[in-house]
């Protein structure tokens, strides 16, 4: 039987679709452009709201949204894609790499023009002679920022490969290609009550979102918690020291990894509909964040900041 013509309306754009089809080809189809990385439904790179109808969301709705590469389509819809930076290619420069605490280090790479990108959102960054990694840019630890420079903050041992690769290099300037920037969990102009909450080694999604609504949205109330399975890092300690000096509530919670939910319940206690929570970590800490803030409907925004695929791309 043939599959039934469906219409699909994104941002007010209408397609023809078939049921079945991803939503992806349908959105591909319109006039709004939505980028897609890693098309597996892992890097939170193609989420979009749902406003009318309903998806096969294959398990990746979160409230009245679906990722766009998993879900497929079932009836007429009307969807919305939240306006985002088009990902491009660049050519610059790594001019600097120090450490920033024991097992981190500071990259800064410069551009000839400003990069375009919202803080939550993450780049594919390749070396010559490296595997392509994806990174999420940052700000410096002392809340710095250059309108033509990336600064990212690797950790050591997630990151052996590359932190090998640099400490092999000797020369001051290497030559580093960049694209993106890729993600939808990135921090929005909201006014509702906003929870930045990491885990200590997921730090630099965090950061940029706490640095940027510190200094971007000053009215709106907001909470920082950095989750610590041991012992507290300097770029943690600097981010807690940053952000309590400009009046953000930022709470390190030590915990472990069988004490977590109960830690994030006891913090979350108050979250409610109105909330909006961004999540940076890896799967096991999403879903555990998830658990918590379901039931009080806040807004979730899961940043995952591992288990993505890296496309393999040219060398620099
Ligand atoms: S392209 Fe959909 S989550 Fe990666």
């Amino acid at each position: 039987m043939a599959a039934r013509s469906l219409k699909v309306l994104v941002n007010g754009h209408g397609v023809t679709a078939k049921q079945g089809e991803l939503l992806i080809e349908a959105i591909n189809r319109s006039s709004i452009s939505l980028s897609c990385d890693c098309s597996g439904g892992l890097g939170e790179t193609c989420r979009v709201r749902i406003d009318k109808g309903s998806v096969e969301d294959h398990g990746t709705a979160i409230r009245n949204s679906a990722l766009a590469c998993t879900a497929t389509l079932t009836e007429d819809l009307e969807v919305f894609v939240e306006p985002a930076p088009k990902p491009e290619q660049m050519k610059g420069h790594l001019v600097s790499s120090a450490p920033s605490g024991e097992n981190h280090l500071e990259l800064k790479v410069a551009f000839t023009k400003s990069p375009s990108w919202v803080p939550g959102q993450y780049f594919r960054l390749s070396m010559r002679g490296q595997d392509p990694v994806n990174l999420f840019p940052s700000f410096s630890l002392n809340g710095a920022a250059e309108l033509s420079c990336l600064f990212f903050h690797i950790d050591t041992a997630q990151h052996a490969g590359l932190f090998a690769h640099l400490a092999k290099k000797k020369k001051d300037s290497l030559p580093v290609s960049v694209e993106g920037p890729f993600g939808t969990s990135f921090l929005r102009r909201e006014e509702e009550r906003l929870f930045v909450i990491c885990e200590a080694e997921s730090f630099a999604p965090a950061w940029a979102m706490a640095v940027a609504s510190t200094m971007g949205q000053p009215r709106r109330a907001k909470q920082v918690i950095i989750v610590s399975y041991g012992e507290v890092s300097h770029p943690v300690n600097a981010m807690h020291s940053w952000l309590n000096k400009r009046r953000t509530a930022a709470d390190i919670l030590s915990t472990t990894e069988t004490s977590l939910l109960e830690d994030l319940r006891l913090s979350l206690r108050d979250l409610n509909e109105f909330d909006v929570v961004h999540a940076c970590g890896s799967p096991s800490f999403l879903q555990a964040v998830a658990q918590v803030v379901e039931p009080s409907a806040a807004q979730f925004h899961p940043v995952p900041t591992s288990g993505m695929q890296t496309a393999v791309t040219e060398d620099a």
